[in-house]
């Protein structure tokens, strides 16, 4: 048996990963997650009633909490992903992104350290503390450049700023007392169930709805897309084969500008079944708004150590993977209508 400790499951990432580990017969896997906003059981219905799943209401920045957690459950296999992600929350509100993502990483740290320091022989061999971070850490790349594992941190918001803070301590726990940590750092992910203020689902979301799609600034931000399926798979290889102390990163091999992105939801929901009420194009209801200040240009991701050191790489080419979370939403529309019905989506 394996007994995986996600932190951070009722997000987006986190219940992807929840809901594909939970199909194996050999893995016990249990959920910390504080329930924010961005948090939502309902992303693991179909995993609930399951034996090897449990799920507790938690702060990881409550350290005796997560000392009780590691000592009774027991894991084997950490992956962190508990974390505050919008960037622009962050910009509104620094304070929130500090705790929870600097001292609830420091506070998951330390009960994870003093659980490891007990164990013995094979279970303590086998233990990994993943945690799963973000390229936004390096900062905005020119035309034609890479971020590689060796690119200096350079975070330009307050996420990154914290991400990177975040990366630095699971580096010094690794250094200073052996634990064994790894470091993932991914480009923007996409898929079913995320909350719709990251910008596919809000485009898709605003768009169903009839209401502006708002593109920030001239719309010629470059990110990196990876559908979250690939990366969940990304998770699980370096589970298994990454090097302990060491980072990966990982990529989508796919460099788009953000106003491309809206497009092509645009010409996706052209061609549906939904009505076009007063336009002629979904493509009519884009307005351009102010630039997001410290607003990064371009990510992009050089992701050959996975792919030379741990064999994998991204499967899902974005048409297709754009094209079916597109219709998830347009068919799902009682999953993101119930939770985010008094939501402003713009
Ligand atoms: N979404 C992306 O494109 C992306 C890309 C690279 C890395 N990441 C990283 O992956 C991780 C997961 O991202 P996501 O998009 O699934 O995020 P998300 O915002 O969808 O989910 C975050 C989850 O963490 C929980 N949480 C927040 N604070 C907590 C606390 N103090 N204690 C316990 N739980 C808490 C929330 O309730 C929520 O369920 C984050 O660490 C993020 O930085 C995300």
């Amino acid at each position: 048996m394996t007994n995986y400790l996600i932190t951070g499951g009722a997000g987006f990432i986190g219940s992807a990963l929840i809901r594909y580990l939970s199909g194996f017969q050999d893995v016990n896997i249990v959920n910390i997650d504080k329930l924010t906003y961005a948090g939502n059981l309902e992303a693991l219905k179909s995993v609930e009633y399951k034996e090897n799943y449990k799920f507790l209401k938690f702060d990881i920045c409550n350290q005796s909490k997560m000392e009780d957690v590691f000592e009774t459950f027991k894991p084997d296999i950490v992956y962190h992903l508990a974390a505050e992600t919008h960037v622009d929350r962050s910009i509104n509100n620094p304070t929130n992104f500090l705790n929870t993502n600097v001292f609830g990483t420091a506070s998951l740290l330390s009960a994870a350290l003093s659980y490891w320091n007990k164990l013995s022989g094979s279970k303590k061999d086998r233990f990994r503390f993943i945690s799963v971070s973000t390229d936004e850490v390096y900062g905005s790349i020119e035309e034609n450049n890479f971020f590689d594992e060796k690119s200096p941190y350079m975070p330009n918001s307050p996420y990154a700023a914290s991400k990177a803070s975040s990366d630095h301590l699971i580096r010094a726990w690794n250094k200073t007392y052996e634990l064994p940590t790894i470091i993932t750092n991914c480009s923007n992910n996409y898929g079913s169930f995320q909350y719709p203020e990251k910008l596919i689902p809000l485009i898709i979301i605003n768009a169903i709805n009839y209401i502006k799609l708002p593109v920030y600034g001239d719309g010629k931000q470059i990110r990196d897309w990876l559908h979250v399926s690939d990366h969940v798979d990304a998770l699980i290889k370096i589970s298994k084969k990454g090097v302990v102390g060491d980072k990966y990163n990982i990529g989508g091999n796919v460099q788009i500008a953000n106003l491309e992105v809206v497009h092509k939801i645009c010409d996706i929901l052209d061609n549906s079944s939904l009505e076009k009420t007063n336009i002629k194009s979904f493509k009519d209801l884009i307005a351009f708004v102010d630039d997001r200040p410290g607003h990064d240009r371009r990510y992009a991701i050089n992701f050959n150590k996975i792919k030379n050191d741990i064999g994998w790489s991204p499967s899902i080419l974005f048409d297709q993977g754009l094209f079916d979370t597109v219709n998830w939403y347009i068919d799902n529309k009682s999953w993101w209508h119930r939770k985010f019905q008094n939501t402003k989506y713009f």
